[in-house]
């Protein structure tokens, strides 16, 4: 039975960034309402009402992945890791994005799949890339063609598609028999360990745990045999999934992760009363601190333009009576307007100056590599304040 634990209110797409809040465009924009419910059977959490993929992922899609240091790295360090381990013939990715992954290996090993047409523009010319969503046809189609797969790889991906059968199914359906289907996305647990709540957003359809993941693919012929915690977007986890008949050994991370899990109380809904709680608490801190520095005229911006940050600002109501305006690397966000509350993106060279006194860091996940790159903002007394742990200010 599904079960809600957490009303975040309405929100708009998180990567609808617009280009013009002409009244035009501001009547056009998509609102929906954020429940995070809780399955107490399978011990999965989701969004009540997903929006339509088709609304989320169209050519406009904002994120490259290769824009971080950071996960360009970490990309990098998953693909040498993958390769040495299952020494794959073909690799898919579903959601390949910028091709941020793919690149690592040898072309005529990979296959893409990226329904966001201008990033699958970015990548089809350089290996196969089929411009679509992932589902049962585009998996016959594929299977037609290049034969089964030994390596599906799949990062931030599978936890925003609504439709889980389809997607195990048709992953079956194209995994070789001794073939790994690895996927990778933000873990439940350090969500309720480090307060992020704005990792619930409409493209994450699901936060999966090491329980749900092992409950859900059970359902469609396969097992969980291993899972890795890695460090990318504050906290995620690693499946490692296979064919039902394999004899792949469950590896004892897997049970130990998978123990810490019922510790936490990630089976128990009583956990997710009590995160609630704690969100709301985490509003008040945050709209309380905004609110006093405001007093003082101290210039308040936001850095990075974050589909999170579109959870965080429209749950609070920040709007740019708080922050001036919001910075961010990324060519196509400058120049537009955060969802919901609109405010004004710009360029960290037009933005981030000595003008700021606080810059809310929509970007945390990326605190060790914004907090090397700013050290002469931080010296010359520029305070970054965040969320997550805990709301606070970073001297
Ligand atoms: P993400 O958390 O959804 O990957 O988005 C991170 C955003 O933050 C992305 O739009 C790029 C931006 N960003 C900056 O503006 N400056 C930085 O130093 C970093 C690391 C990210």
């Amino acid at each position: 039975m599904k079960k809600n634990f957490l009303n975040l209110g309405k929100q708009p797409i998180a990567n609808s960034f617009l280009s013009s809040i002409s009244k035009k465009s501001l009547k056009n924009e998509y609102f929906y309402r954020l429940i995070m419910c809780f399955d107490t059977e399978n011990f999965l959490v989701s969004v009540k009402n997903p929006v339509n993929p088709k609304i989320q992922y169209t050519d406009k899609y904002a994120h490259r992945a290769s824009e971080s240091l950071t996960m360009l790295k970490a990309f990098k360090s998953a693909a040498k890791k993958l390769q040495k381990r299952f020494k794959p013939r073909k690799v898919m990715e579903i959601g390949s994005n910028d091709g941020v992954f793919l690149k690592n290996f040898p072309k005529k090993k990979v296959i893409a799949v990226e329904p966001c047409k201008n990033l699958a523009n970015l990548t089809k010319k350089k290996f196969k890339t089929y411009p679509s969503f992932w589902n049962k046809k585009l998996s016959n189609k594929i299977s037609k063609k290049h034969s089964k797969v030994d390596l599906i790889f799949s990062s931030n991906t599978i936890s925003h598609i609504p439709n889980l059968k389809e997607t195990f199914e048709s992953i079956n359906n194209i995994l070789s028999d001794r073939g790994v289907l690895v996927i990778e996305d933000p873990s439940l647990s350090s969500v309720l360990k480090i307060n992020s709540y704005d990792q619930f957003y409409d493209e994450h359809v699901y936060v999966f745990s090491a329980l749900s993941i092992s409950n859900i693919v059970k359902n469609y012929q396969l097992k969980l045999f291993d899972v890795e915690k890695i460090s990318n977007h504050g906290g995620s986890l690693r499946y490692f999934i296979t064919k039902k008949k394999n004899s792949f050994k469950i590896t004892s991370r897997l049970n130990k992760i998978i123990n810490e899990e019922k510790r936490q109380g990630l089976n128990n809904f009583a956990t997710f009363k009590k995160f609630a709680k704690k969100v709301e608490k985490s509003k008040q801190k945050l709209v309380a601190l905004l609110t006093t520095l405001k007093k003082k005229n101290k210039k308040i911006i936001s850095y990075g333009a974050t589909y999170k940050s579109t959870t965080v600002f429209n749950y609070c109501k920040i709007d740019n009576k708080f922050f001036h305006y919001v910075t961010d690397t990324t060519k196509n966000k400058q120049g537009k307007f955060t969802p919901g509350m609109h405010i004004p993106i710009l360029s960290p060279e037009k933005g981030f100056n000595e003008s700021v006194d606080y810059a809310y860091l929509g970007a945390w996940n990326f605190k060790k590599e914004i907090m090397n790159k700013e050290k002469d903002y931080l010296k010359r007394g520029g305070r970054f304040i965040t969320h997550v742990p805990r709301v606070k200010i970073i001297k």
